[in-house]
């Protein structure tokens, strides 16, 4: 089995769920609110493991309520499993320390389109500016290492160059988006941005010139375009367009996770670069027909199911 360590966020997601989001200035009533757990680098945790992977989380909880119940969601995202006796599809959180103060929280709103706005309050996910003693181990015990940008930095750095000594396939996904050292990149072998965060990176708003900007330090780059699939670019081919499952999105907060989580599974089991895109993206299109982020993710059975069909 394929053993995925994702060294990253997690956060509370404190979402509200509403007709239009309100323009600045403006109060609008929604309709409902919901706590579910998410954080960039929980959420790709999460996703890998229901896609079929062996996943080891590195990070940070606050001691307070929201700690808790991050650390007990990605242990088992799926209580229905262990009550039905079944292999839990749970994420190991042995390196995911617990500090003392607030959990990372992210404050969302959903519109009725699908449609999301975020803003991320680090919390513990701010005290991860370093590996700690056995992360290094657990790196290099990995086939991937899955990497995002809501934990400081130094951190990311230090996670992709140690994996990188060991041989560890290292996937970034940029967001948020902001700018990066150039190290970080020359320490990625798979760059996974969206359209936006792709051109924040390099200044152009068309994929394939972004993708192509972004191999001169990156050998391989997959941008996600949402609904209209995503394109993969390498060196040494023409690039490759993937569309997505036509689907009605309810809420797509963390399929970009959903994606990236499956992706790395895909791409561990060898399967080909299409194939893996397309597999990915069927997770993504499921992910967003339900609500919350970890709580929308769907199992390798599920993912399975649609893909075959
Ligand atoms: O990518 C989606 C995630 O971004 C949410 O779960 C939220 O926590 C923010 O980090």
């Amino acid at each position: 089995m394929t053993h995925i360590a994702v060294l990253g966020s997690t956060n509370m997601d404190l979402v509200t769920y509403v007709e239009k989001a309100p323009h600045r200035g403006e109060t609008v009533t929604g309709r409902e609110f919901r706590t579910i757990p998410g954080g960039k680098g929980a959420n790709q945790a999460i996703a890998a493991a229901r896609a079929g992977a062996t996943v080891s989380m590195i990070g940070a909880v606050g001691n307070d309520g929201f700690g808790t119940r991050l650390r007990s969601t990605l242990e088992l995202p799926h209580p229905r499993l262990r009550s039905g006796g079944g292999t839990p599809i749970g994420v190991t959180t042995d390196h995911l320390r617990t500090i003392e103060g607030p959990s990372g929280t992210a404050h969302i709103v959903v519109d009725d389109a699908g449609g999301n706005a975020i803003v991320v309050i680090p919390g513990a996910n701010g005290t991860v500016d370093h590996l700690a003693p056995g992360d290094e181990g657990l790196i290099a015990s990995a086939d991937a290492l899955l990497l995002q940008l809501e934990i400081p930095l130094a951190a990311v750095l230090a996670g992709a160059q140690t994996a990188r000594s060991h041989g560890v396939r290292t996937i970034l996904t940029p967001a948020p988006a902001r700018p990066l050292p150039p190290e970080l990149l020359d320490a990625t072998d798979l760059l996974v941005p969206n359209e936006h965060e792709a051109a924040t990176l390099t200044g152009r708003s068309d994929p394939f010139a972004a993708g192509a900007a972004l191999l001169d330090r990156v050998p391989r780059v997959v941008i996600t375009l949402g609904a209209a699939g995503s394109v993969y670019l390498t060196r040494d081919a023409e690039p490759l367009a993937v569309p997505a499952p036509h689907v009605t999105a309810v809420d797509s907060t963390g399929a970009g996770d959903t994606y990236v989580g499956a992706l790395a599974v895909a791409l561990g089991e060898e399967r080909p670069i299409r194939e893996a895109m397309t597999w990915a993206a069927t997770a993504a299109a499921l992910s967003v027909q339900r609500e919350g982020a970890s709580a929308s993710m769907p199992y390798r059975s599920e993912i399975e199911a649609r893909y075959a069909s």
